[in-house]
Parts: structure tokens; sequence; C-alpha cells
């Protein structure tokens, strides 16, 4: 079976006013509807201090205050070169801009139980809509599971450009590790180890929303909270990340070279409720393709993760399961009860 790439339909859709029904969403879910229009949200924009510039106290109380009141928020001097972080978006688009049999080389095999590869939803999602979206998934850390195969050949210096990135990122991940698990009262290793150490797993998802001629009507992903642990998300210019906050969609500020942060679902449980996954959802562009690129941060799939022991007691009552990582996956992918 062949599938059908929105970058394919996004091609033949240049020259007309309309997209393919299956990509128009329920009103109730158009963002012409139901964003907030003319108001950028000014979610925390925090100094991690990758210069040591910073009091850390005072990092942990602001990281620790977005983790609550959000669970979005983004970093600056984080320590993470520039040219790092150019780089990785360069080789990404150089790929997407590969002719299409050349990507396909690197599609998701359809008998694969992994996310890895290229590929497009095969949506069972709400009402059999699909998003304005392609993708790339694969891990970036650690090396033993990481899968070549799925990485890019083309433009050659692809591997390097991860590569970097990766090294990088895990400073920045062991950083926000810390000031979250000093922020909740922890010892600062105690909420990385709770989630498996240098065991935890990068899973790097590349986003391609081709330019859409109806916006108003598609979105790119569909509203949801991630399952990892946090994600870490590297945009382009174009923006299209929206948080749900008082009910309502609004734009995030696109700020060249910070890190959005996304406080996922293992990391709400871990924390028992005091920290939260960020409601999220991406729209699309008439003119301009935007493209982005979230590591998510996974324990490995047998690891057990729960309300951590220190936060939880007689008066604060574990509010979540403690369940496998493999488990907690399943079910919130059929739509099962946690
Ligand atoms: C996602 O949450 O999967 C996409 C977010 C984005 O593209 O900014
Ligand atoms: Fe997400």
């Amino acid at each position: 079976m062949e599938v059908e790439r929105v970058q394919s339909i996004a091609y033949l859709s240049k020259c007309m006013d309309t997209i393919p029904v299956e990509f128009i969403r329920a009103e109730n879910e158009q963002p012409a509807i139901t964003s907030v229009h003319g108001e950028v949200l000014e979610v925390p924009v925090v100094n991690i201090g990758g210069d040591g510039s910073e009091d850390e106290e005072n990092v942990v109380r602001l990281v620790a205050e977005a983790a609550s009141k959000w669970g979005l928020f983004q970093v600056v001097n984080h320590g993470i070169p520039d040219e790092v972080i150019e780089n990785l978006q360069r080789v990404g688009k150089e790929f997407f801009e590969l002719p299409q049999e050349e990507k396909e080389v690197f599609a998701k095999p359809l008998d694969s139980k992994s996310v890895e590869g290229y590929g497009t939803k095969l949506q069972k999602e709400v009402e059999g809509k699909k998003g304005w979206v392609d993708h790339l998934f694969h891990k970036i850390w650690p090396p033993s599971a990481i899968n070549y195969q799925f990485w890019p050949k083309n433009p050659p210096s692809y591997r390097e450009a991860n590569e970097e990135y990766a090294e990088k990122l895990r400073a920045v991940a062991d950083k926000l590790f810390k000031l979250l698990s000093l922020g909740l009262g922890l010892e600062g290793h105690e909420m990385k180890e709770a989630v498996g150490g240098d065991d935890l797993i990068y899973l790097l998802k590349i986003n391609y929303y081709p330019p859409c001629p109806r916006p108003d009507l598609a979105l790119g992903v569909v509203a949801h909270t991630d399952m990892s642990t946090l994600t870490i998300l590297v945009p382009n210019e174009v923006p299209g990340l929206q948080v749900f906050k008082d009910d309502h969609w609004y734009d995030v500020k696109y700020i060249p070279n910070a890190l959005i942060i996304h406080i996922g679902d293992q990391i709400e449980i871990l924390s028992n409720g005091k920290y939260k996954a960020v409601y999220h959802r991406s729209t699309v562009n008439k003119e301009t393709t935007r493209m982005s690129w979230p590591v998510f941060l996974e324990p490995s799939p047998e690891l057990e993760v729960g309300p951590h022991p220190k936060l939880v007691g007689d008066d604060n009552p574990p509010k979540y399961k403690t369940k496998k990582y493999k488990e907690y996956v399943y079910c919130k992918l059929n739509k099962l009860p946690q």
C-alpha cells in the first residue's frame, strides 16, 4: 500500500483554495473559530544560565512556577551554540526538500511496531480526520538505542549535525531535570534517577508542515499532551505552536534560538500533579513551510513510573497509578483508562 504524503497533497493544492475533506476539522477544532486572534501568549521565558550568570535558587523558582502553572516555557542562555541549532534545522529541511522517492527509502516499515522512520500519521484520530503534516522519527541517544537505518544519508552532514545536537542537548536535559527536581523539594538528582537516569531515550521527531491553502480549517498536530517526561523543541521562525490556557487556544511567541520545553505526562505523574503536562496543538500557514524538531525524553519501556515516594504520604495520596512506561503508552494510544 502506498501512503499519500501531505507534502504531495500540498503541492497539488497549490493553485487551489480548497483542501481535501479529510483535512477539514470539526468546527470545535478549527483554528479560525477556536484561536484567540491578535494576541500572542507570553509564556514564561527562563534564562537557565548556561554561562553561570544566574542565581540557581531564582531559576529553580521560575522553572517550578512555569511547570506548575503552564506546563510550557522557553529557555534562553541554555548553552547550545546557535550554529548547532542552525545545522540541525538546515539538514532536516534539506532532507524534506529531497525528491519524494529519496525520502521514501527511510519510510517507517508498514509492519514495524516502532514509530521510527519517515511517515504520515494514518490517524485513528477524531472522526478520521488528518493532520496537515509529515514527519521523521528517529532516536538520537543513547548510542545503543540508535537505529541509523532511519537517519537520512542525504545531506551527508545529517549525521554529524544530529550527533552534535544530541550531545549538547544532554547537558540541557540534565540541567532541566535538576531544576525541576529541586523545585519539588527533592534532591537535584532524584527526578532524573526516577525516570531512568542515563537509560532515558532521546527520540527526535521532525514535523514538516507544508503551506496549506486553508489554514483556517486545518490543523497540523491535533490537541494532545506529550507522553514523555519532558519534550525539548526547536521551532523554525514560522509560528504555529498553540497552548490551551483559560479555555482558549493561544499562539506561542517565537523567540529566536530559544528552546521550548513541554512538561509531559510522566513528569506530571512523577510530581503527583504539581507540574502539569501542557495541552497543545499546532496550526499551519498559507504561504510558508513550518517545521519543528521536538525531542521526547522517554523512559525505557519496562521502567515503572509513578508519583515519587517522597512526594506522597497520608495527607497527599497518589493521584496517579504506577505503571510501566510501555503500558502507559499502550493505554494512551488505544484511548483506554490509565
Ligand atoms: C507537537 O506537539 O507534536 C508539535 C508542536 C510543534 O510543531 O510546535
Ligand atoms: Fe506535542
